[in-house]
């Protein structure tokens, strides 16, 4: 009926089909018994009004059996998610997880770092998730698992994989203008597949980091999520597109004026250190907070050198 990959899919949907059941139960039966009140207490077949002066069988039994069921559901409810709440298990596969407006990279214990996530069938994961700046919520609705990430807090969130394929991951947690774009994967691959996978360290990001000019800048560019917002193609998004950009001369406004600048490695830097110095015009102040802690400045020069490639 639904995708259900991980250890945890089937004790959430064991609570909620029972609850969904107990619903629909209850819609049914209220419904029915209010159409035949209806028409068995219509004024014309019972003129008169009755008078009842209560039942106390009645009474326990309508605070009886609800109470039994919602004990049931609440036992269900814990059921499935308690595990969800216990200690990862000791063999698990640690993956760094950070969250940032607006995308997800995950780290590996071998330093691969990607945009999606990538793990293997039937090993318990553990997530070790941090925000950068706002609060984010992971989701993988196929595992039945969703936390909020809130900065200056480490939240941890586990499962096992158990069925291989794509399956959809997404931030929940309105986090700003392009909330949406927070939209990944997490791809469970077969052992085997997965060794593979993890063993090709060349490609340390997510680009295939090749000989061709400026890719180790770009990069660093999809590792630490900049696309998401600057485009390479001339599109404007949240911040100004990268095409073309090294060498123009952009009207920004610095402490309130506004001021020509020529885009040179200077500024680049400051920009990424420093994004609200200068605010280039007809976009909006406090959209992106400092690389400094994210982006070494050998770095810097791999994302200047990529930048010159696009004309
Ligand atoms: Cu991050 Cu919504």
């Amino acid at each position: 009926m639904f995708s259900n990959a991980s250890n945890f899919a089937e004790g959430v949907d064991t609570a909620f089909l029972l609850i969904l059941g107990i619903s629909i139960f209850f819609l049914i039966a209220l419904t029915v018994v209010m159409i035949v009140f209806i028409f068995r207490y219509n004024r014309k077949r019972n003129p008169v009004a009755t008078q009842i002066d209560g039942s106390t069988t009645l009474e326990i039994v309508w605070t009886v059996i609800p109470i039994l069921l919602v004990l049931i559901m609440f036992y269900y409810g814990w059921k499935g998610y308690h595990p969800m709440k216990e200690r990862a298990p000791k063999n698990s596969m640690h993956i760094k997880s950070t969250a940032r407006m607006w995308s997800w990279s995950f780290e590996y214990p071998n330093g691969k770092v990607t945009d999606s996530l990538y793990i293997p069938i039937g090993k318990p994961v553990r997530l070790e998730l941090i925000s950068q700046d706002v609060i984010h919520s992971l989701y993988i609705p196929s595992f039945r698992v969703k936390q909020d990430v809130v900065p200056g807090k480490e939240e941890i969130m586990w499962f096992i994989p158990e069925k291989e394929g794509r399956y959809d991951l997404f931030c929940t947690e309105y986090c700003g203008l392009q909330h949406s774009y927070m939209i990944s994967a997490v791809h469970v691959l077969s052992d085997s597949a997965y060794n593979k996978w993890y063993a090709d360290t060349s490609k340390v990001a997510v680009a295939a980091v090749g000989d061709a000019p400026g890719a180790k800048g770009l990069a660093v560019l999809k590792k630490n999520g900049c696309l998401a917002c600057h485009s390479l193609d001339g599109s404007k998004l949240v911040g100004p597109s990268y095409k073309g950009i090294i060498g123009k001369t952009e009207a920004v406004e610095t402490n309130g004026k506004e001021v020509q600048v020529k885009v040179d490695e200077a500024y680049i830097k400051r920009a990424i250190y420093d994004p609200n110095a200068d605010i280039v015009k007809g976009y909006n102040k406090g959209m992106m907070l400092s690389y400094k802690e994210s982006i070494t400045e050998e770095e810097i020069k791999d994302i200047i050198e990529y930048l010159q490639t696009l004309k």
